[in-house]
C-alpha cells in the first residue's frame, strides 16, 4: 500500500494493520534522521498524525504503534544491574519538579533508575533545563557511560540521544505543529515506546489531569491511564499511574533553578507538603510495581524512611557529582542580572483560582522555556508563589515574586500573573491532589 492509501484508511476510520504502524515508525525514524531526503515527506506524516487524532486508534493498533515506536532506533539493555529497574514519567505540569526527588528517592529505596527526561514544551517546564542551573552538569551520554552511572549511583538523569525512538521525536515534533499532541492513543505510543526503548522493568506515570495538564478532563486522563497500564502489560511491563491534580501549579516554585531548590527543600525534609506527599506516593507506587515492597503500606514506610533520614539527598548529591554538577556553586551563586517583582493581592478574600497553564505560560513569558528550539533558557527565570489555593489573603498582601534576567518581560508577566489568579468571598472547597491510583 502506498502511503497515500494509508492514510486514507485511517481518514476512513479504518484500522491499519502492525504491520502498517510498523511501516509509519520507520517512516518517521527516516524523516528524524533526513528531514530533507526522507521517503515520506513531514506533510503526509502530518496527514496521517490528524486522521489518527481524529478518528483514534483501536487497541491493538496502539499496541502495534507502541511497539514499533520502541523498535524504531536502539535499545538500552543493563547488564549487570541487580536492581530491579524502575522508571518514572510525568505527562507534564506546572512546578512539576517530582523526578528530581523521586528518582533519587527509588534508588535510595533499593531500585536501579535509568531516567531520560525531555525539555520545556509548551507552558509545562523540563527537567532537563531545570537540572541545567546546576553549574557543570552533563546530561548527554552514550550507553556504556548511562551503565557505569547507573551502577554507581543506582539512578541517573540524562537527555535522550537521537538513536533512542527516534519515531517518537519526529512524530512528537510533528504533533507539536500540527495540534494533533492531545491524542490519549498517540500520547500512549509515545511515552511507552520511549519507555521500552530505556530499557526499564516497571514504571510509575503521574498522569496530570485540570487546567495545566495536557487534558483537563479526568475520565480521558482516567482512560489514558487504563491504556498506559494495559500496553505496558501486553509488552511485559508493570505499570502503576497515579491521576494527580494539576489546576494549580505544584509546590510554590515555578522555573528552573527555584524548582531544584525546592526539590532540595524537599530533600532536606523542608518544602511544600503538596510535593512531599506527591513524590512519597509515586515512590511508594513505583517500589511496589517493581516488587521492592510486598504492600502500599510497607512501600510508604521505606520511602518516607529514606526520605527523612537523608538517604535520598545523599544519593540527588552523589548522582550530581558524577554527572559534572557543582551542587555547592548552585546553592552559592550569584543573583547579580536578576530582576524581580513582588505581585500584591488587588482585594482581600479567599485565593480561589491559580491558574497553573497561564501560570506556565507566564514563566516561559519569563525565559524558562523556549519559543524556538534555537532560544536560550533562562536558569533564573521562575515564579515563587506566595500563596495557594484556599488561602486567605489581606489587600496589598504579597501573592508571588516573579524573577527574571530579561526585564524587558516583566510587565507583561505581571499583567499575566494577575489574570491567572481569581480572589472571591468564600473559601473554595478543598481539592484532593491525589485522586487515583490505575495498576
Ligand atoms: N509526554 C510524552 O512523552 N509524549 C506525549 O505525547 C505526551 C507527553
Amino acid at each position: 500500500m502506498d502511503f497515500p492509501d494509508l492514510i486514507a484508511r485511517k481518514r476512513d476510520g479504518k484500522s491499519l494493520r502492525d504491520d502498517d504502524w510498523r511501516r509509519v515508525a520507520a517512516a518517521a525514524a527516516d524523516w528524524a534522521a533526513e528531514p530533507e531526503t526522507a521517503p515520506v515527506p513531514a506533510y503526509q506524516l502530518s496527514a496521517l498524525l490528524m486522521a489518527a487524532y481524529l478518528r483514534g486508534l483501536q487497541y491493538r493498533e496502539v499496541l502495534a504503534l507502541t511497539r514499533a515506536v520502541a523498535a524504531s532506533g536502539e535499545r538500552l539493555e543493563w547488564p549487570g544491574i541487580e536492581r530491579p529497574l524502575v522508571d518514572k514519567h510525568s505527562t507534564g505540569g506546572v512546578g512539576d519538579k517530582l523526578s528530581l526527588i523521586v528518582v533519587p528517592l527509588l534508588a535510595a529505596c533499593g531500585a536501579a533508575v535509568p531516567k531520560l527526561s525531555g525539555r520545556a514544551l509548551g507552558h509545562t517546564g523540563g527537567t532537563l533545563d531545570k537540572l541545567e542551573s546546576i553549574p557543570g552538569l552533563r546530561l548527554d551520554y552514550e550507553p556504556a557511560e548511562l551503565g557505569r552511572l547507573l551502577r554507581d549511583n543506582g539512578c541517573f538523569i540524562a537527555g535522550h540521544s537521537a538513536e533512542l525512538a527516534p519515531a517518537d521525536a519526529a512524530l512528537y515534533h510533528l504533533r507539536d505543529v500540527t495540534a494533533t499532541v492531545d491524542s490519549p492513543p498517540l500520547v500512549v505510543a509515545s511515552i511507552l515506546g520511549k519507555k521500552l526503548a530505556a530499557g526499564a522493568q516497571a514504571f510509575v506515570i503521574d498522569v496530570k489531569t485540570g487546567a495545566g495538564a495536557l487534558f483537563r478532563s479526568r475520565r480521558t486522563c482516567e482512560r489514558l491511564a487504563r491504556r498506559l497500564v494495559r500496553v505496558s502489560g501486553d509488552c511485559g511491563r508493570r505499570c502503576v499511574c497515579l491521576l494527580s491534580s494539576m489546576d494549580q501549579p505544584l509546590g510554590n516554585a515555578v522555573g528552573n533553578a527555584v524548582e531544584v531548590e525546592e526539590a532540595l527543600d524537599v530533600l532536606e525534609g523542608r518544602g511544600p507538603a503538596d510535593v512531599r506527599g506527591l513524590a512519597l506516593e509515586l515512590a511508594a507506587r513505583g517500589l511496589k510495581s517493581a516488587g521492592l515492597a510486598a504492600s502500599i503500606t510497607t512501600a510508604r514506610e521505606s520511602a518516607t524512611t529514606r526520605l527523612d533520614d537523608g538517604a535520598a539527598r545523599e544519593v540527588f548529591a552523589r548522582m550530581i557529582t558524577a554527572q559534572g554538577g557543582d551542587l555547592e556553586a548552585f546553592t552559592e551563586r550569584e543573583s547579580a542580572g536578576v530582576v524581580s517583582r513582588e505581585i500584591a493581592a488587588p482585594r482581600s478574600g479567599y485565593l480561589r483560582r491559580l491558574d497553573a497553564r497561564r501560570i506556565g505560560r507566564l514563566t516561559m513569558l519569563l525565559g524558562a522555556g523556549r519559543r524556538t528550539v534555537a532560544d536560550a533558557v533562562d536558569p533564573a527565570a521562575g515564579v515563587r508563589l506566595l500563596a495557594k489555593r484556599g488561602e486567605r489573603l489581606e489587600e496589598g498582601q504579597v501573592l508571588a515574586v516573579l524573577q527574571t534576567s530579561r526585564p524587558a518581560r516583566l510587565d507583561a508577566a505581571a499583567r499575566a500573573f494577575a489574570e491567572s489568579v481569581g480572589i472571591g468571598d468564600d473559601k473554595p472547597t478543598p481539592r484532593d491532589l491525589i485522586h487515583r491510583v490505575v495498576d
